[in-house]
């Protein structure tokens, strides 16, 4: 298949149009003249389409709502969403981040990836204009999971990940990479669904999804994120890693003792990615982008996170006092590719900081423990 050349070549569609991410990737294409078809899992939910509906009176692009359910993507929910579409840009995800929607089972997360992918690819087949999906993966898929039972200890040490990365390694290699030898002296194999849902459901849907690209004639593109900061559009984005950026703002924290490693990336770059992903000659089918660090300033330990709060916001009593974490604990990725291949430039991490910490206390999302 082909890049697409632009808005020239027709409407395209966004899943999890609504989330933190895919509100972002709207805003993006809006702003570039896209004509988006924003799919939500319920389009009445004002708190969480507002902001998309207020992009028709901004960008030279408009927003049309469709309501679409992950959970039906195999009854065709996404039919006529993407009927017409040359672009799909698959974000959504049920990672139970909306808690009104009740809780997942390990198999529940790993379906939720794979099987509705799998619908949300057969959409774009029966649509038969869709030239590019560009799909939403995680660098859980490229990391791989933690040593069981603890927290934040990594399997490779100063590995620096590149897109080559499958959990951790090669492809080839990625089951014996994932056995490990219990307390009691046997052996457990540790890359499965009951404990490495999301992460294998992730890498799982990734390979299903080129497969399918092959097959089928549609390229599908993917894009990586580690930990995600950038504008929330709303109150119900405080979520995730922007949450506990947020407790930091609040004088308080939900982190371990021994410290947490971030790698981030900001929203608005990861919209910029898909967009140019899409019109790309260079990304084909199979193509993966690290989401992550532009350079090493965006992989702090939470000491550096605290320092750089201290700096942007002077009057707020940021809450501190961590000890860094082993080095072995970073996480080394840069987003080199996207940059060099598409074009990106990354935002500075300061201002990634900057504009989390201002949309969470204008939204109201905390209260800032401002100094006395
Ligand atoms: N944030 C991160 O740090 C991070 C890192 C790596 C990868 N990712 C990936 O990025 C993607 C977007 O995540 P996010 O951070 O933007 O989180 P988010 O704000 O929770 O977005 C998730 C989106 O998926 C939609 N969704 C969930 N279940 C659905 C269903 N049954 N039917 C239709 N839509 C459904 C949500 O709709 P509602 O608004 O209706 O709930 C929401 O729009 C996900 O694929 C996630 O795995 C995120």
């Amino acid at each position: 298949m082909s890049a697409i050349s632009g808005p020239e070549d027709g409407p395209v569609a966004v899943t999890g149009a609504s989330g933190f991410i895919g509100s972002e990737v709207v805003t993006n294409l809006v702003a570039h003249g896209y004509n988006v078809r924003a799919c939500v899992r319920d389009a009445s939910r004002e708190d969480k389409v507002s902001y998309l509906l207020e992009l028709n009176d901004q960008g030279s692009g408009s927003v049309e709502l469709y309501s679409c359910d992950l959970a039906k993507a195999n009854d065709g929910s996404y039919d006529e969403a993407f009927a017409g579409c040359s672009a799909v840009f698959h974000v959504a995800a049920n990672i139970g981040t909306d808690k009104s929607y009740g809780k997942n089972t390990p198999r529940d997360v790993y379906q939720g990836l794979l099987d509705a992918t799998g619908g949300v690819l057969e959409s774009c087949r029966k649509a038969g204009t869709v030239k590019r999906l560009i799909y939403t993966s995680s660098t859980a898929a490229v990391f791989g999971p933690r040593e069981k039972g603890h927290y934040n200890t990594w399997r490779y040490e100063n590995h620096v990940f590149t897109e080559d990365d499958w959990a951790g390694g090669s492809y080839e290699t990625l089951e014996e990479r994932h056995i490990i030898t219990d307390d009691n002296g046997e052996e457990q194999h540790t890359w499965n669904i009951e404990t490495q849902a999301y992460d294998k459901g992730k890498l799982d849907t990734e390979k299903m999804a080129y497969e399918y690209g092959a097959q089928h004639g549609i390229d599908v593109i993917t894009v990586c994120p580690c930990h995600v900061l950038g504008p929330l559009k709303g109150k119900v984005h405080h979520v995730l890693w922007q949450r506990r950026l947020g407790l930091m703002l609040g004088g308080t924290t939900d982190f371990p003792p021994e410290g947490f490693s971030w790698n981030i990336i900001d929203t608005r770059d990861i919209a910029e990615t898909q967009r140019l992903a899409a019109t790309s000659d260079v990304a084909q089918n199979g193509s993966r982008y690290l989401m992550v660090a532009a350079d090493e300033s965006g992989e702090p330990t939470t000491d550096m996170v605290i320092d750089m709060l201290r700096e942007l916001f002077p009057d707020i009593d940021i809450a501190g006092g961590y000890y860094p974490p082993r080095a072995s604990h970073r996480l080394y990725a840069k987003c080199t590719k996207a940059i060099e291949e598409l074009g990106l430039k990354p935002h500075d991490i300061k201002d990634t900081l900057r504009v989390t910490g201002e949309t969470l206390i204008k939204h109201g999302c905390i209260e800032p423990e401002y100094k006395k």
